[in-house]
């Protein structure tokens, strides 16, 4: 960490990956860096937002589905989160699956150990883990997690917000995390309409151009910058090559600002490109999901086909021909 001009703790990451991205052609900053306090409550609000349906449709699905999905993967296992912040969807598995311990993963310590206290609340008898790191990258359990089968939970169509490249490298390494053997139940948002997508990043109220322009705020807040926030204006558009949402903060008239003693301009209806979500159909989702080592054993999706949870099992790798 070092010190911004007001004197407060700067993220050296958050600094270059500002500057690195807004010096490319297409300007970009990496979609975590959306999630400080206020992005974090923002999105938050969005899921409760009448045109965001995943949170809503997913929660629903593994109501349904929790009793199918405990039946294939049995009781005993360690339940390993990743990301921890389903507060509503998690208590759902665990009543089903009667885990052996509970291990939420979480980059923020705060939210874990807050979201995990929380938890231990309702489920005093649950040995509980929290682990503090970044889960992109292979971790290793506990000793006493470590000993039987685990279960993965990733829930929220989390892995859209990857391109497929990362998603593949984050699939490889959270096999490597939970080992041969381990199950893995992750959540997928499927391809669909324009006029239900395009609402749902872009709703009525402006509360995801709020999440989105926090991320100037936040340059400014926390790099000491310039940037005059009321000439941008969110944008989320459909990049059907590529099958996904992006979100842009897009320039209404030429502007130029000074980062951390950077200079930047902009000309009107340039964009920064700050978020992707990637939406599949089944066979895509199950092709990223082979493509990371994991093969797909059962999925659910609701009636409308939005949203489907794929249940996928770490195979032993075998020779192929
Ligand atoms: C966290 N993630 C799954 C959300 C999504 O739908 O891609 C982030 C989000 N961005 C804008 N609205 C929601």
């Amino acid at each position: 960490m070092t010190s911004n001009p007001a004197g407060n703790d700067v993220d050296p990451q958050f600094r270059s990956d500002v500057i690195a991205g807004l010096s490319q052609r297409q300007k970009a900053v990496p979609a975590r860096w959306l999630y400080d306090l206020a992005g974090s409550e923002l999105f938050d609000e969005i899921t409760r937002l009448p045109e965001y349906y995943p949170t809503r449709t997913e929660t629903a699905l593994l109501k349904a589905v929790v009793p199918q999905v405990a039946e294939i993967v049995g009781e005993g296992r360690a339940l390993v989160e990743f990301g921890a912040g389903s507060v509503t969807k998690i208590p759902l598995l665990l009543n089903a699956i009667l885990p052996s311990a509970f291990v939420p993963i979480d980059i923020s310590g705060d939210f874990l150990r807050s979201s995990a206290g929380a938890l231990q609340k309702d489920f005093p008898d649950l040995p509980i883990h929290p682990v503090e790191a970044d889960f992109m990258k292979p971790i290793r359990l506990a000793t006493g997690v470590a000993d039987g089968q685990r279960l993965g939970f990733f829930p929220g169509s989390t892995i859209g917000n990857m391109v497929p490249h990362s998603a593949v490298n984050l699939l490889r390494s959270m096999r490597d995390t939970l080992d041969e053997g381990a199950m893995l139940l992750i959540g997928f948002d499927r391809v669909k309409p324009r006029d239900i997508l395009i609402p749902a990043y872009d709703d009525a109220q402006g509360v995801t151009a709020s999440f989105n322009l926090n991320l100037l705020e936040r340059i400014n807040r926390e790099l000491g910058a310039d940037i005059d926030i009321g000439k941008f204006h969110h944008k989320a558009i459909w990049n059907d090559a590529e099958s996904r949402i992006e979100m842009h903060l897009v320039a209404g008239s030429d502007v130029r600002f000074a980062i951390a003693g950077e200079e930047f301009s902009m000309q009107a209806g340039e964009s920064i490109h700050t978020e992707n979500s990637h939406k599949y159909d089944l066979r895509s989702a199950h092709t990223l999901l082979l493509a990371g080592a994991w093969t797909p054993i059962m999925d659910w999706s609701d009636e409308k086909d939005w949203f489907s949870l794929v249940l996928a099992e770490a195979q032993p790798l075998r020779m192929a021909p």
